[in-house]
């Protein structure tokens, strides 16, 4: 009787031993799973030298996780044999920002060369505790050696469009500190708001934070809200939040707009335009476009309520438009002790230029070419100002037109050209490219998803992404610093919609920009995918199942027309109906190709452990095949 019991509890703790899983991402370099696991509970401390400000800091971090998580008390630096050891030491084969962590049923231990690299075991760690019982959790024992493959990894996010809360941004900075990204490029000036207090200019502010409507659906927009809308931070606030960044190890870059997205500014100022009596908008006012050197008075500028680009930009000629951006930096700078400051130097219209007096007589006074040489004076001007700080400047790919300042940093955003061409002239280059990486596009069927600005970047096809253009060879490829994906917000209005529009898409990018590029494997992914949507449910992140969409194709054999359907989700199981009604959990199963004919209407849905996961059917009307 005994010895059959033993034998069953041998078999059920072998059984538990082979179900040991851990869901880690992005993926480690390596990772050892051992036999058993180390049991989280109240008896378990955490042990650090107290002499160390950043370990101490970064063990409340981790108790204050736990707690949330699991309601575990952690007690630190007491005695105990079960305990948790956090050490900065001299950690082999790691870098600056990688790991060494053991886990074993009787300890933790976690080393690293620096504080940041105990933040990301720390993530590591944090992923990897499962529910033991109602007091307790467990670690499966384990060996991970860990480190990035790109030193920068980095999500964005616009301000401007929409404007979001401090507890917001730091909601997204703890979405970034969870997945192991280093860099949050804080978007802060638009034509649609200017989102950052500067005392020396408080109407950018009053007056350039706010809007008096928005429109309404996609562009050009069906309506105006005309409700008065904005918001802006003040300089305690953005200390506040690259303070709680700086705590997980996050630099957050600011951008500042320039020459174009200004039209908040100018509202504010309309002298930094180069026509301060025109229009801001001359496209939706083309009478007065037409009559460009006719001057108007009363109140001309606006803060834009609609989307797109705008020709009133800085005016390049004015010595008062330097003046203005170097006080703007002089408080930006104390603000963000980032090494890396943006300077926007997108879609700026060169219209005005071409006709302003002062424009032009600098591109005289200057022996410009053109327009586009007269940009590359004004990013320049703005670079040496930045680099006199100790500063370098960030720019999106336009800053390449008309010669590239002398150390600035490309942001390749139209497709991977603009990084290859940067890092063939020996410029570090982030790539950005609108594809892939534009998490504003949409990220399942259009006709099942939120209103959007277009473009297609579903989670696999960002999973796909490789940052180092093939057209690079070992020497250029060195100057790809990393990636970025950017979140836009014309079409984003609240922060549920953020968070939707960013996970789960964020983790794939998590992935190509910390593991190395021959663990990728989309398959793995989208199984350690799915335990963080349980835990996105659980700590209230809203989250897209647009990748729940069901793949419907047709063709013909002998005259019969087929239809295949297939779903990317891990065990996911899809059921159709050709009847026109909803797919349930009781519907057809599919499992091979489907005889149907033309005109038939199929919905499918994908079913995960019994339960209906997709938002809406997919819907196909099959169709002649030509
Ligand atoms: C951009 O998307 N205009 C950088
Ligand atoms: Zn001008």
């Amino acid at each position: 009787m005994k010895k059959s019991i033993f034998i069953f509890l041998l078999f059920a703790s072998m059984h538990l031993y082979a179900q040991q899983t851990v869901n880690i991402i992005p993926q480690p370099v390596s990772l050892q799973l051992n036999n058993g696991s180390f049991t989280l509970n109240d008896a378990a401390v955490i042990k650090y030298s107290l002499l160390n400000k950043d370990l101490k800091a970064a063990a409340e971090l981790f108790a204050a996780s736990v707690k949330a998580l699991a309601g575990i008390n952690l007690k630190h630096n007491a005695a105990s044999s079960k305990t948790i050891e956090l050490a900065i030491k001299k950690t082999e084969g790691v870098g600056d920002e990688g790991y060494l962590l053991n886990v074993s049923s009787s300890s933790v231990v976690l080393s690293a060369n620096t504080k940041t690299g105990i933040l990301y075991g720390i993530q590591t760690l944090l992923q990897a505790m499962q529910p033991k019982s109602a007091s307790s959790m467990q670690i499966p024992a384990m060996t991970v050696k860990d480190f990035p493959r790109f030193q920068y990894r980095g999500m964005h996010l616009d301000v401007g469009r929409h404007f979001y809360p401090v507890s917001f941004v730091k909601k997204y900075i703890d979405f970034l500190a969870t997945y192991k990204f280093n860099y949050f490029h804080w978007h802060l000036t638009e034509d649609q708001g200017w989102r950052i207090e500067i005392k020396k200019y408080p109407e950018l502010t009053s007056v350039g934070g706010y809007r008096n409507g928005t429109i309404i659906g996609r562009y050009p927009g069906t309506a105006n809200t005309n409700l008065h809308y904005g918001g802006f931070y003040t300089q305690e606030e953005v200390k506040e939040v690259v303070a709680y960044a700086a705590q997980r190890s996050i630099t957050v870059i600011p951008e500042i707009e320039l020459p174009g997205h200004s039209s908040a500014a100018i509202k504010a100022y309309p002298w930094l335009s180069c026509f301060p009596n025109k229009p801001t908008d001359m496209k939706k006012n083309p009478s007065a476009f037409s009559k460009l050197m006719q001057e108007t008075n009363g109140e001309v500028k606006e803060v834009q309520e609609t989307w797109g680009v705008f020709d009133d930009i800085f005016c390049a000629g004015k010595e008062s438009t330097f003046e203005f951006l170097k006080n703007v930096f002089d408080e930006v700078l104390p603000l963000f002790p980032s090494k890396y400051i943006h300077v926007g130097g997108d879609e700026a219209p060169k219209e005005h230029w071409k006709v302003c007096p002062a424009c032009q007589a600098r591109i005289k006074a200057e022996g410009l070419k053109d327009e586009h040489e007269l940009q590359n004076y004004f990013i320049t001007r703005i670079e040496k100002y930045i680099n006199s700080k100790g500063r370098t400047i960030i720019g999106w790919d336009e800053i390449l037109e008309g010669g590239l300042a002398p150390n600035a940093i490309v942001m390749s955003w139209r497709g991977e050209k603009g990084g290859i061409e940067a890092a063939k002239q020996n410029h570090q280059v982030i790539m950005t490219p609108s594809n892939p990486v534009y998490f504003d596009h949409h990220q399942g069927d259009p006709s099942t998803e939120p209103i959007g600005i277009g473009g297609f970047n579903n989670l696999k096809k960002i999973y796909a992404y490789e940052p180092v253009p093939k057209e690079l060879n070992a020497q250029e490829a060195k100057y790809v610093l990393g990636a970025q994906a950017n979140m836009w917000t014309e079409y984003v209005p609240t922060t549920q919609h953020v968070e939707y529009m960013v996970l789960p898409r964020m983790l794939a990018l998590s992935e190509v920009v910390w593991s190395p590029k021959e663990i990728r494997n989309w398959d793995s992914f989208n199984e350690r995918l799915q335990p963080h949507f349980t835990n996105f449910e659980k700590k209230g992140w809203n989250y897209s199942r647009g990748n729940y969409k069901v793949d419907i194709k047709t063709n013909a054999q002998n005259g019969q027309l087929f239809a295949t359907l297939a779903t990317e989700i891990f065990k996911g199981q899809v059921v159709y109906t050709t009847d026109g009604s909803q797919p349930t959990t009781t519907s057809t199963k599919y499992n091979t190709p489907i005889p149907v004919s033309v005109g038939q209407t199929i919905l499918a849905s994908v079913i995960v452990e019994g339960k209906i996961e997709s938002p809406l059917p997919t819907k196909f009307v099959v169709e002649e095949k030509k």
